[in-house]
């Protein structure tokens, strides 16, 4: 199985003379940072959001207990939106904006920018990445042990197979599972979700706890392809829902969710609860429809994973920590996904002055209490080469463009009937309140835990509405925006039925400038064709850095710096110059 990561050396050295240090100062312990997350999981597909459809007792007992986060914003897609969480920063100063990376594409994070657990190295931590990483791997600089996680279990690419961990990028397939910076052979074929959790529990169960962990799990669950998990998933489970595919897709949301419950049982039993912060989410909204359809549903919202309609954007986030006073209660928070680097960083006692060039603000404060913060602009995002762009401030968000011409993406999936002919089991409280989380946290905690009564008031207060009346739109009959701008009141019509674009012309203006300014310090995006010598059959079939080391360096994220090298090559036939950098031929 999966080899100890830690050296015994570096154990050594940490327990004699870090050690003490840390233990003179332990009620100052800084907090075990645990994040969750999901990839393509959709807004309506936990319990909390109002469905009724799949059981998540898990995830809704950590939000119950903990702040929902009901308008946390996130990229529309996976590599921009880890970027955005790794960096604080908007893609769009990185060139990281638009389409995810694929397979053999010699891009990723800027080598050059400081990240998340980089910073939170700087502060003790050691830091642990299980699962997705997608943000470039092309050289070995750009893998997560040289991005500040002391260790690494998971795979480089958009997404594997569950069980035999490949990836496939036009003709070229391979295995992509890595231990640290090897290929993690010999493994034997257990389901994603299982291995990664497994990992995390067993991080856990070795973790010195007075030393503050920072553990990522960014899970493949529920990302494409659909897959069952081992055991006891039968067809007769979801019988009340009537498609094959989602109820595939909803046995691996409960498997998710079982892992939720396995990682907070394991930090119970180890004692490092009480000082634990875990943050749930998922990197974008879910994909019922395109080339790597999930059947997640994001209804009510409208849109897709890849657009800047709610659907694509508002993504499912809750928090919980019993360092945080004012708990059971939902957030409205503007948050977005940039947040989480200075949020944790303060949360794990850093200054946040000592992190330059941030779009993301802390959000420490605000979480801890329960005021709402100053009206704040965000930008959704800026895709130069989609043509898609928007941005929000309180109410209003403008949004422009469409990734598909026809629209294909930018309403509801399947007719109104799909969604209201939804035949539901009963919302079971009794459930949550039983849930492995809700009794870790009570027994470790010894606090009283979140009721029945208001679980209920929490879901109806987290779950979006749209009226369909007659004064107000069919929420089925919407505004295109991919001919013109569009401009919703999302706070009174979440699901972006009604273009008032020209009845505030003031709004349009100042977001207009807004995005005006964000274009102007853009970085345009590096769309690089797939290099064949990424192929995997040359690295005994799995996908591994192909390019030498120190070669890619890019431009300053203000864009004002010297351009770099693959900037250069972007401009100027890059096609000979990687050819002159190939490594390993
Ligand atoms: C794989 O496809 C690329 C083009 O997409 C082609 O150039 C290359 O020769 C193919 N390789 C093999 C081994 O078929
Ligand atoms: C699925 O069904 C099987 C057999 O009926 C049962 O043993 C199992 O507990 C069910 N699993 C879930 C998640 O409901
Ligand atoms: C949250 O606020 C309370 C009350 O002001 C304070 O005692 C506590 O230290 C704060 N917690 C954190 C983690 O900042
Ligand atoms: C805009 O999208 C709608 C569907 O939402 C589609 O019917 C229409 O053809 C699209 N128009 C253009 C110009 O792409
Ligand atoms: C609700 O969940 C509890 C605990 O899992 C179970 O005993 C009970 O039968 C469930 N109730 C319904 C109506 O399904
Ligand atoms: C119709 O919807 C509007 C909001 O769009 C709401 O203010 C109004 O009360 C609704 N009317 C009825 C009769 O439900
Ligand atoms: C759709 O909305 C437009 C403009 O809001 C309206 O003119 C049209 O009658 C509506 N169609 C339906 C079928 O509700
Ligand atoms: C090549 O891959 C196989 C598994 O596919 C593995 O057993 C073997 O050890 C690998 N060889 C090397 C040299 O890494």
């Amino acid at each position: 199985m999966v080899q100890n990561f830690v050296s015994g050396s570096t154990f050594l050295l940490y327990y004699f003379f870090l050690c003490p240090l840390i233990i003179a100062n332990e009620y100052d312990l800084p907090p075990h940072i645990i994040v969750i997350m999901a990839d393509d999981l959709g807004w309506d597909d936990v319990g909390f959001h109002g469905s009724n459809e799949i059981p998540t007792p898990n995830i809704d007992a950590l939000a119950y207990n903990g702040i929902i986060l009901n308008r946390h914003y996130v990229l529309p897609s996976c590599t921009s939106s880890r970027a955005a969480f790794l960096t604080g920063r908007y893609p769009t100063r990185m060139g990281l904006q638009g389409d995810s990376i694929q397979g053999g594409e010699p891009r990723g994070l800027p080598i050059d920018i400081k990240i998340l657990p980089e910073h939170l190295q700087k502060l003790g931590y050691e830091t642990r990445l299980i699962g997705k990483w997608h943000v470039g791997f092309h050289t070995p600089q750009h893998t997560p042990l040289h991005r500040g996680f002391d260790s690494f279990l998971g795979f480089y690419n958009r997404y594997i197979s569950y069980y035999d961990y490949r990836y496939t990028q036009g003709n070229m397939s391979g295995y992509d599972m890595h231990i640290d910076d090897q290929p993690a052979y010999g493994l034997k074929h257990e389901y994603a979700t299982d291995l990664f959790t497994n990992e995390a529990v067993r991080i856990i169960d070795n973790h010195y706890s007075q030393r503050p962990l920072y553990l990522q799990i960014s899970h493949l669950a529920v990302h494409a392809p659909l897959e069952f998990p081992p055991d006891d998933y039968h067809e007769e489970n979801f019988t009340h829902i009537k498609e094959y595919e989602r109820r595939k897709y909803a046995a691996m949301v409960t498997r998710l969710d079982n892992s939720v419950g396995r990682v907070v049982s394991s930090l119970g039993d180890r004692g490092m609860l009480k000082n634990s912060l875990i943050l749930f989410l998922t990197d974008n909204g879910g994909a019922p429809t395109g080339k790597y359809r999930n059947w997640a549903w994001n209804y009510p919202l409208r849109g897709t994973k890849y657009t800047l309609y709610e659907g694509g954007v508002r993504g499912v986030a809750a928090i919980w920590s019993p360092l945080l006073q004012d708990v059971a209660r939902v957030s409205d928070q503007l948050i977005h996904i940039t947040d989480w680097v200075p949020t944790l960083y303060a949360a794990a006692g850093g200054d946040i002055r000592d992190l330059r060039e941030l779009d993301g603000v802390n959000q420490w404060r605000a979480l801890n209490h329960s005021g709402q913060s100053t009206s704040r602009t965000i930008l959704l995002n800026i895709d130069e080469i989609s043509k898609t762009e928007g941005a929000i401030h309180g109410r209003f968000k403008l949004i422009r463009g469409s990734i598909d011409p026809h629209g294909q993406y930018d309403g509801y999936v399947w007719p109104i009937n799909h969604y209201r002919r939804r035949v539901t089991i009963s919302y079971n409280t009794t459930r949550i309140l039983h849930s492995v989380v809700a009794d870790s946290i009570r027994t470790h905690l010894g606090t009283p835990i979140t009721q029945p009564s208001t679980m209920i008031t929490l879901r109806q207060r987290a779950t979006v509405e749209c009226h369909t009346n007659s004064t107000s739109p069919n929420i089925f009959n919407v505004s295109t925006c991919n001919q013109t701008e569009c401009l919703f009141d999302i706070i009174h019509d979440p699901c972006e039925t009604k273009n008032i674009a020209q009845q505030y012309p003031m709004r349009v203006t100042d977001l207009d400038q807004f995005l005006a300014k964000h274009s102007n310090s853009l970085m345009k995006q590096l769309r690089l064709p797939v290099d064949q010598m990424a192929d995997p059959r040359r690295k005994n079939g799995t996908w591994q850095p192909w390019l030498k080391p120190g070669v890619f360096v890019y431009p300053n994220p203000n864009g004002a710096g010297a351009i770099g090298t693959t900037a250069i090559c972007a401009h100027i036939g890059m096609a000979l110059i990687i050819v002159g950098l190939r490594a390993f031929i």
